[in-house]
């Protein structure tokens, strides 16, 4: 659409100044568009840096009321929870999903109880309660189960909704699972409870330091090859995300972030429902690895990054900047 032509036409007029930027800008960047991925350990008074992701801590449950107080402070609407599960309790079915007194229901209780104004996300996947590091369960031949793993992961989310899940997520790409889920949750009537179903989700390089917070990375053998997407596919993803759309999901993610906004793009696009987006740990660690090398200015990277999620059209975007995002924002 060009609608006139040099000199009459300098693009450059409205960008002259920052009263006339801030006038054009058709993106803009909130708080109400981030969502805080925590992760929760063990014990009391414990606050652990994960190597791999300097800035970020695994946090007890007792400290999580705190942190969910600042960022409803912030204006950030909802939380992301994930457990590094104690050693012992990780098992080849992972049945410590299924405990109702286990760390991430603890958690939840624990953030209700204290701040219930902000929504809480739960990720439904096996891989932090399995001793194999997968987020399904395998077969004698290590062959990853679909039909069995979507029971187990039904019960999952059923445990995350009684302890009081606002949204559950999940994570583990198995065929029919949101349909599954979103069924259990009609029939124990919670009705309100959401599903934002990682639709989109690709066997990444970008999620290693993530597997070294829950501590899933130590035990996993081989790769999720055969559950999670092939980035060189996009169309792929789009029948995901109708698939998980007739199933009964609320809203979909793309993940990871950056090197996938063309998915964004066309899932807005093709199908109109909220698309957010996590920006990975990988991301995170490599933003980080920059401003530590003095190559990249964090504030305004983490800024520019987030604001490149909104223009793809997504509603919001999981990162782990969000505190720091929404203290420069405010
Ligand atoms: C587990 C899960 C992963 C992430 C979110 N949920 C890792 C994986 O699939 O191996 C990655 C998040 C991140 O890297 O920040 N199913």
């Amino acid at each position: 659409m060009i609608h006139g032509s040099y000199p009459a036409l300098r693009l450059r007029r409205t960008r002259a100044a920052a009263w006339s930027r801030a006038m054009v800008a058709e993106t803009h960047l909130t708080p109400s568009d981030l969502i805080w991925p925590v992760f929760v350990t063990g014990g009391s008074g414990q606050r652990e840096p994960i190597r791999s992701m300097p800035g970020v801590e695994r946090l007890s449950v007792d400290l999580l009321a705190g942190a969910a107080r600042e960022a409803a402070g912030l204006g950030i609407p909802c939380l992301a929870l994930f457990p590094n599960t104690e050693p012992e309790r990780r098992s080849d079915d992972g049945r410590e999903a299924l405990n109702p007194d286990n760390l991430m229901c603890r958690a939840i209780a624990a953030i209700k109880a204290t701040v219930p104004e902000i929504g809480i996300l739960t990720d439904v996947a096996l891989d932090p309660y399995t001793s194999h590091g997968h987020d399904g369960l395998l077969d004698d031949a290590g062959r990853i189960l679909n039909d069995a793993s979507v029971e187990v992961l039904v019960g999952q989310a059923l445990n995350q909704a009684r302890a009081g899940a606002d949204i559950i997520a999940p994570s583990d790409m198995m065929d029919g699972r949101i349909g599954a889920i979103r069924a259990a949750l009609e029939g124990e009537r919670f009705h309100d409870v959401q599903i934002m179903s990682y639709a989109v989700k690709y066997a990444s390089a970008f999620y290693g330091p993530f597997r070294d917070a829950v501590g899933s990375g130590g035990y996993l053998k081989g790769d999720k090859k055969t559950y999670q997407m092939d980035p060189a596919n996009a169309e792929e993803g789009l029948r995901e995300v109708a698939l998980d759309l007739a199933e009964g999901a609320d809203h979909v993610m793309v993940k990871p972030g950056l090197p996938y906004l063309d998915m964004v793009c066309r899932v807005k696009e093709r199908f109109e429902v909220p698309v957010f987006a996590y920006q990975v740990s990988g991301e995170y660690a490599m933003i980080e690895a920059a401003v530590a090398a003095g190559v990249l200015d964090r504030d305004r990277g983490v800024l520019e990054t987030l604001t490149a999620f909104k223009r793809a059209g997504c509603s919001g975007v999981l990162t782990y900047h969000a505190i720091h995002a929404a203290k420069l924002l405010g």
